[in-house]
């Protein structure tokens, strides 16, 4: 028997008039998955969720939730949640009323909404605070009643739509945490729209990544972080990467501008990137055990906390080298000192362009 997904769209395609916001749009996701779409402003993915939440209807293609065809299901008759940037709460009334709402439209006895309503606080950490109106409360704790208020009705599937997106960054930070652990405790198919790579690095069981309304990549963060399937993937993940673009020949070989790179073995043939992630890039005067090796000038020494972004120039191209585990007051290379920097050819990664 095939695998029942909770959420999958089959071939979506929905149109704005000549726009195609999303463009045959494949997914599968799994049950109780934290699943994001993550792109660039404008790339679909609102338009993505609300098709999964059933307010908009697509051109073409099928949605269905549990194995069951709801393309064509009002959004009351299907059992989603949903959580939105701008958190449409009811701001004078008290947290009990905002949460209970759900359920008080769907005439939930009064002793059930009670004991729902208790549960839900404690998923969010908000006991105690049922009386406070939401007006009264910060930011964090009105998403945190915004979720119990989806939550609440104890939805198969819920959407986040750029939840933490009005959040400071150290209230951000802290809720994306606490979203993952809330995930955990309720077991709900979590299905979160960002622009934050972050924010999808941190939570995601796995992420797609939207570009132009297509799917450019499904893949678990590490592996669209390491396995980039395009360029467009590397480059949008990641704080920054190195990408030299070449033909690759026999034995792995690359022939480029800057001259030979040494690839991985088994790399692909023909018009090709290589993909260096700023901590696989060594620096220094006499560099060792590396198979690609350039002699640079450092144009910018950054210091970052942790590490040191370095930006070299290799006769015109700038690399990105990010140096960790810097012991505490060790010297740093000065714009216009000459050095090497270099690569391990197995940590590197060829991509067709
Ligand atoms: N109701 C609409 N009418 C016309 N065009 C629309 C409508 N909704 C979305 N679009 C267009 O469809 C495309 C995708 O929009 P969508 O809102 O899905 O993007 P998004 O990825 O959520 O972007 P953002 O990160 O800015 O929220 C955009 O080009 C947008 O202008
Ligand atoms: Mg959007």
């Amino acid at each position: 028997m095939s695998e029942i997904y909770s959420v999958e769209l089959i071939d979506v395609l929905k149109r704005f008039g000549n726009v195609v916001a999303v463009d045959h749009v494949n997914l599968k996701i799994r049950e109780n998955e934290f699943f994001s779409l993550l792109g660039p402003s404008g790339c679909g993915k609102t338009t993505t969720l609300r098709i999964i939440a059933g307010l908009e209807e697509p051109d073409e293609g099928i949605v269905k939730l549990y194995g069951e065809d709801v393309t064509d299901v009002p959004t009351h008759k299907r059992n989603i949640g949903m959580v939105f940037q701008h958190l449409a709460l009811f701001p004078h009334m008290n947290v009990f009323d905002n949460i209970a709402f759900g359920l008080k439209m769907r005439k939930t006895p009064k002793e059930e909404i009670k004991r729902k309503v208790k549960e839900a606080l404690e998923i969010v950490k908000l006991e105690g605070l049922e009386n406070r109106r939401v007006n009264q409360l910060s930011g964090g704790q009105q998403q945190r009643v915004a979720l119990a208020r989806a939550l609440v009705i104890e939805p198969e599937v819920l959407l986040l739509d750029e939840p933490l997106g009005a959040l400071d960054l150290k209230i951000r930070q802290h809720m994306m945490v606490e979203l993952k652990n809330i995930q955990r405790r309720v077991k709900t198919t979590f299905i979160y729209v960002t622009h934050d790579q972050t924010e999808a690095m941190t939570m995601s069981d796995r992420i797609a990544i939207m570009k132009d309304g297509r799917i450019q990549q499904i893949g678990t963060p590490l592996e669209i972080y390491y396995r980039p399937s395009n360029t467009f993937v590397a480059s949008f993940i990641g704080e920054a990467v190195n990408l030299i673009i070449g033909e690759i020949g026999e034995n792995n070989v690359m022939n480029t501008s800057l001259g030979t790179v040494y690839c991985p073995e088994q790399s692909i043939k023909g018009k090709a990137a290589v993909m260096v992630r700023p901590e696989m890039l060594e620096i220094g005067e006499n560099l060792s055990q590396v198979d690609n090796l350039f002699k640079g000038i450092v144009q910018a020494a950054i210091f970052k906390g942790s590490y040191i972004e370095y930006r070299v120039d290799v006769q015109g191209t700038i690399f990105i080298v990010h140096k960790h585990g810097i012991d505490g007051m060790e010297k740093f290379y000065t714009p216009g000192t000459l050095v090497e920097i270099g690569w391990k050819k197995n940590s590197s990664l060829t991509i067709p362009v």
